[in-house]
């Protein structure tokens, strides 16, 4: 089964280091190049992986899947299609059954501390842009209203995204390397769907920043509905975030079927 899969992800590597190399009107070339190089080393990898004992490549898989998915994630700034590798790495670690180390008493302190860090930054990143959203839905000044819209843009890229990966990287040592487990837990893993939702969700959000930084370099032109939509967007991330905070501290909710039967009950 892990060998067709292999098969399976070297094909779509090929289609996409092809799909996103053709494209274009990339938004970003740098994510374009990175994209079309990961997937070219991914398709050697995947195809190059078939010719060796399973057991010589297990762990190297698993570390490249791992990897992955968040260098996947950034490849959506050029092109859809890593969507579907995101989930096929996910299928493929989770076939490849992963065994984590537990962390010690200080790695798990460090990592916990770089994890609080990542998730308070993205908290504080989404209060800033929902300021933004709020300042471009209501300047009377055109100047300023542009300038809101150029900002989001800019901290959707260089600071939003980041604070993503670095969030569900941290979360995800945390959880594989602690008792509490990624599925174990419903608190910990309500925070995960949280966690990828919003990036989700920030596909449509990051156009209409784009198209309203496009359209407000016209003085005349007004923020209209889509600027509402952006604020209530920029307002629901915000609550989510709060609401994976107040997870954390509370931890409510107990173990998951998954937990019950890892427990052994
Ligand atoms: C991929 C998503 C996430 C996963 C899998 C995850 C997982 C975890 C786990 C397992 C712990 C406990 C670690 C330990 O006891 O050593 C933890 C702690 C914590 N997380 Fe997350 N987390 C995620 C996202 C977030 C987000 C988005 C925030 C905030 C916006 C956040 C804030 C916190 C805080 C404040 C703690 C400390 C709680 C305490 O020590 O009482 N996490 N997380």
């Amino acid at each position: 089964m892990h060998r067709n899969l292999q098969l399976v992800f070297g094909a779509f590597a090929v289609v996409a280091a092809t799909l996103i190399a053709l494209r274009p009107d990339a938004p970003h070339p740098l994510f374009q190049a990175a994209g079309t190089i990961g997937y070219a080393i991914a398709a050697v990898l995947s195809f190059g992986s078939l010719l060796a004992p399973r057991d010589a490549t297990r762990r190297i898989l698993i570390v490249f899947h791992l990897l992955f998915v968040p260098a996947q994630f950034l490849f959506l700034l050029a092109h859809q299609a890593p969507w579907i590798g995101m989930a096929l790495s996910v299928v493929i670690t989770a076939a490849l059954r992963p065994r984590f180390p537990r962390l010690g008493r200080t790695s798990r302190k460090t990592w916990l501390t770089l994890h609080v860090g990542a998730g308070v930054g993205w908290l504080g990143v989404s209060l800033a842009m929902l300021a933004l959203a709020v300042m471009g839905m209501t300047a009377d000044d055109p100047q300023a209203r542009h300038s809101a819209y150029a900002f989001m843009g800019t901290f959707n890229v260089a600071l939003a995204i980041p604070s993503v990966l670095f969030t569900m990287v941290t979360g995800a040592v945390v959880s594989f390397g602690t008792p509490w487990g990624l599925v174990r837990h419903r608190w910990v893993l309500a925070k995960f769907v949280i966690a990828l939702a919003l990036p989700v969700l920030a596909t449509l959000e990051g156009s209409w920043i784009d198209l309203l930084a496009e359209r407000t370099a016209d003085p005349a032109a007004a923020p209209g509905g889509t600027g509402t939509l952006l604020t209530g967007a920029m307002a629901l991330f915000f609550t989510l975030l709060w609401i994976a905070v107040v997870l954390s501290v509370f931890k409510p909710g107990g173990r998951t079927r998954w937990g019950l039967r890892a427990a052994g009950r």
